[in-house]
């Protein structure tokens, strides 16, 4: 059995060699980007907020193009990864854009200490689709994000939703059928195939890759429990990329059940967003009132 280095090893190698296939994809677009287009949600700007002026940090940024769209948006961004062609291409991408942006190549555990002078600063701490089941241990997340802010900062997180992690992906289609661990596990998924997400006609030399699934209630706990106070939990019944393989696009990019009946399109949360904030506006006192 390997080690947890390993495992964290195997993925970033993986992710290392995907980002050349990424950056030439029609999937992510980068010519589009270059041309002024944002790779953001309008749900995530919406839920976020205004970010002119403010700083931001991107978890788990991939090569860049969300924490650039923030930084067009505005934002002083930096954005952290542990795949070296992620931060290098992320640079590349910004220099050929023109926006300013601090690109650090770190594991995630690690970049308190990659990140030491920026500990406590941030206003907005970002994390999106594909970045928690790569993690092993919520928890430890939840902090690393919370030691990041400034008092008042947020977190904002958007993932693929805990229960669309654990469906069977081979089902019949509109067949939903649990297959995969829905609760955190010491031992990881192993994933062995060379396919990409981004482009069907791409394969990767590194096979193997190892995920963890969080339920919603432990990444729910483990923000609290890093000390900040959830402010919203909204589960979305769509998504932005085909998270199993019998779902139809029903916009550009939007990904829902197939109509079964009226209620299709809300029989599963497909991805979920939170936001949490530290310190201040303590919905509750920290002593219960005295009768
Ligand atoms: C699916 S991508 C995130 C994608 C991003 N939301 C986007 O749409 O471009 C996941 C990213 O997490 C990074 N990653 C995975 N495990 C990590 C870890 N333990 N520490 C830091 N980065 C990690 C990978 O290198 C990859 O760039």
């Amino acid at each position: 059995m390997s080690s947890l280095d390993e495992y964290l090893a195997a993925n970033r190698a993986r992710w290392d060699e995907s980002v050349a296939i990424h950056a030439a994809s029609e999937f992510y677009g980068v010519d589009r980007f270059l041309a002024g287009e944002s790779t953001l949600l309008a749900l995530d700007i919406d839920e976020v907020g205004d970010v002119e002026g403010k700083s931001l940090l991107h978890l788990q940024c991939h090569f860049g193009l969300d924490t650039l769209s923030w930084a067009r948006l505005g934002a002083e961004v930096v954005g952290v990864d542990f795949a070296p062609s992620a931060v290098q291409t992320a640079s590349e991408i910004a220099r050929r854009a023109g926006l300013r942006a601090e690109f650090v190549e770190s594991e995630l555990y690690a970049s308190a200490n990659a990140l030491a002078d920026h500990l406590g600063t941030f206003d907005i701490v970002y994390v999106n689709l594909g970045a928690l089941c790569w993690l092993p241990d919520i928890a430890g997340w939840a902090r690393v994000c919370a030691g990041f802010l400034r008092d008042g900062g947020i977190l904002y997180v958007r993932d693929v939703h805990p229960v669309t992690q654990s469906l069977d992906d081979e089902a019949a289609a509109g067949d939903l059928r649990l297959r995969y661990p829905y609760f955190e596990q010491s031992q990881p998924q192993h994933w062995a195939g060379g396919e990409d997400y981004a482009d069907d006609s791409a394969s990767l030399e590194h096979h193997d890759s190892y995920e963890w699934n969080h339920s919603l209630g432990e990444i729910v706990t483990a923000v609290i429990d890093a000390g900040l106070q959830v402010e919203f939990l909204h589960e979305q019944e769509w998504t932005v990329y085909r998270a199993l393989p019998w779902l139809v696009e029903t916009g550009r990019g939007i990904w829902r059940l197939p109509d079964r009946d009226s209620q299709a399109d809300r029989r599963l949360p497909l991805m979920f967003s939170l936001r949490a904030t530290k310190g201040v506006n303590q919905r509750f006192p920290s002593a219960p009132p005295s009768r």
